[in-house]
């Protein structure tokens, strides 16, 4: 992939999350069945990890499967599943020589047993890789993440482990799916929809939100630079006045 220089000459997110969504209608509009748009869309999440990669960017979160799409089809949950463990079978040696590290975040007791099983021994391969970390949001829900972090933290305090008067977004944060992912600088949301659906609802109350009407079979290096280029155009302003900000940014205060 060719990287201009512009790019990089500006922060690049270090981490970003992608709603990766649009399969079903991109195949629709092509008179095939969904499950060959799933099967585009495979594709596509193995460029997109490539060009992430290639940019420097250092956190990827990919939603693949959320606890509401458990209610789709039977057949097409199953051929989702199929998908994964492929991508899972055939990415793997490409994954390691490139130094990824893989993770997911989500309640995996859904999962079918030999998913499972394979996304926790991709997870045990890679552990020692230090470029990108790519995570897999799967049978993932942003409220549920929420209540079990409140259950777990609920169990440290009748414990004695923690005090509730202490209790602060540090602490609550501590006990999401994984602490150790920072929260994202953009996040993506392809399929031209205009909604979060249940993704990551605590991490991202300051992202930069990006939306765009390319389905995820078609999106690309490319359609990632363009996002990533919006993305710079952009202030964060977490809050504060534009002088404010752009004062930091000169060393003032
Ligand atoms: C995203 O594409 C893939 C998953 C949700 C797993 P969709 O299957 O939601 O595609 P549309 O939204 O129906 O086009
Ligand atoms: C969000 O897409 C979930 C994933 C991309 C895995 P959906 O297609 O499930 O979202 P809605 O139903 O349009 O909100
Ligand atoms: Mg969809």
């Amino acid at each position: 992939m060719m990287i201009e220089s512009s790019l990089i000459n500006e922060p690049i997110p270090r981490h970003i999350a992608i709603i990766m969504d649009g399969n079903g209608r991109w195949a629709q509009a092509r008179g095939i069945s969904r499950n060959e748009g799933h099967k585009k869309g495979l594709d596509a999440l193995r460029s997109v990890v490539r060009s992430a990669n290639d940019l420097g960017v250092r956190w990827l979160t990919l939603y693949a499967f959320s606890l509401e799409n458990w209610s789709r089809p039977k057949l097409e949950v199953a051929s989702l599943m199929g998908l994964l463990e492929r991508y899972l079978e055939l990415e793997i040696e490409e994954v390691m020589e490139k130094g990824i590290q893989l993770r997911s975040i989500g309640r995996p007791d859904r999962l079918p047993s030999r998913i499972r099983k394979k996304v926790d021994d991709a997870i045990e391969r890679t552990r020692n890789n230090s470029n990108m970390t790519l995570v897999f949001a799967l049978s993932y829900g942003g409220r549920s993440e929420i209540v079990d972090a409140t259950r777990k933290l609920l169990r440290d305090a009748e414990l004695g482990k923690i005090d509730p008067e202490r209790i602060d977004e540090k602490t609550f944060a501590a006990y999401l799916y994984d602490p150790e992912v920072p929260d994202p600088d953009l996040l993506i949301r392809t399929g031209a929809e205009l909604r979060v659906s249940n993704f990551l609802l605590w991490q991202i109350a300051y992202t930069e939100i990006y939306s765009t009407g390319v389905m995820w079979p078609d999106f690309g290096g490319s359609e990632l630079m363009d996002a990533v280029r919006d993305y710079q155009s952009r202030e964060r302003r977490f809050g504060l006045t534009g002088e404010q900000v752009r004062g930091t940014r000169n060393g003032g205060g």
